[in-house]
């Protein structure tokens, strides 16, 4: 699948997503090429429809974009609920167990995520897969001893890598944090390796967001198909 084709089924499925949310609604919104379509057609059913919603946003950069369109964005504090979160992924396997992260807005992501009544994924096909573990996961790191950090993860067999940007500095989070992205290739017991990550002195939060989701939106080159999770 070329670059092209791809973009096309992250546009299809967030625009498919975009119809989730209704007018006096409060709404998460992720982070990420696929959350950007989304906002896109959320901005547009704004601007010509007149819906009227309150969004939280994941990231700076959501925020940014929402609000060049009009939508009114408050902090995830001023609000009780959230009715629903809509948030692209980097993998979903069929247990809907995924990894998100790739971005770097992982930690924002799952603190929206948790304070949300439903919790939707927008993904290309690609993203579905039988084992995840494969694309890196990143895990957020405090700066001050993050070296230590990296060699713990190596000796564990880990695989770490600390995330730098094209400059070759280190990548900030939007609460200037580091990443670490680990090469597992596969995770077969993700709520084991959870719970080492994150009993780590140093880690914030890590990317494996296991059994969260509710349901996943895959664009697919027949039109959007819906996962829906039936053990949560
Ligand atoms: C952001 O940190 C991530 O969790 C994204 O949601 C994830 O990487 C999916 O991004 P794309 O839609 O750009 O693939």
């Amino acid at each position: 699948m070329d670059k092209a084709q791809q973009d096309a089924l992250k546009k299809a499925a967030g625009i498919e997503a975009a119809k989730l949310v209704e007018d006096g609604m409060i709404a998460g919104l992720g982070t990420g090429s696929t959350v950007r379509f989304l906002v896109d057609e959320l901005g547009r059913r704004v601007q010509e429809e007149g819906l009227k919603f309150t969004g939280v946003t994941t990231s700076r950069r959501t925020q940014e974009q929402a609000e060049s369109y009009g939508i009114k964005i408050v902090d995830v504090d001023d609000v009780d609920h959230i009715d629903v979160t809509i948030d692209g992924a980097d993998e979903v396997d069929k247990n809907f167990n995924g990894i998100k992260g790739g971005g770097a807005a992982l930690l924002w992501e799952k603190i929206v995520a948790i304070n949300s009544n439903k919790i939707v994924w927008i993904v290309d096909e690609s993203k579905v897969v039988d084992t995840i573990g494969k694309f890196p996961l990143p895990v957020e790191v405090i700066p001050f001893g993050a070296g230590h950090v990296v060699k713990k993860f190596e000796a564990k067999g880990y695989k770490p890598v600390l995330r730098l940007d094209a400059d070759g500095k280190e990548v900030r989070t939007d609460e200037n944090n580091f990443i670490v992205d680990l090469h597992l290739e596969r995770i077969d017991h993700p709520q084991d390796l959870a719970e080492d990550l994150i009993n780590t002195v140093g880690v914030v939060e890590h990317g494996l967001f296991l059994n969260m989701v509710d349901t996943v939106i895959v664009g697919d080159p027949n039109g959007p198909r819906v996962m829906t999770n039936g053990n949560k």
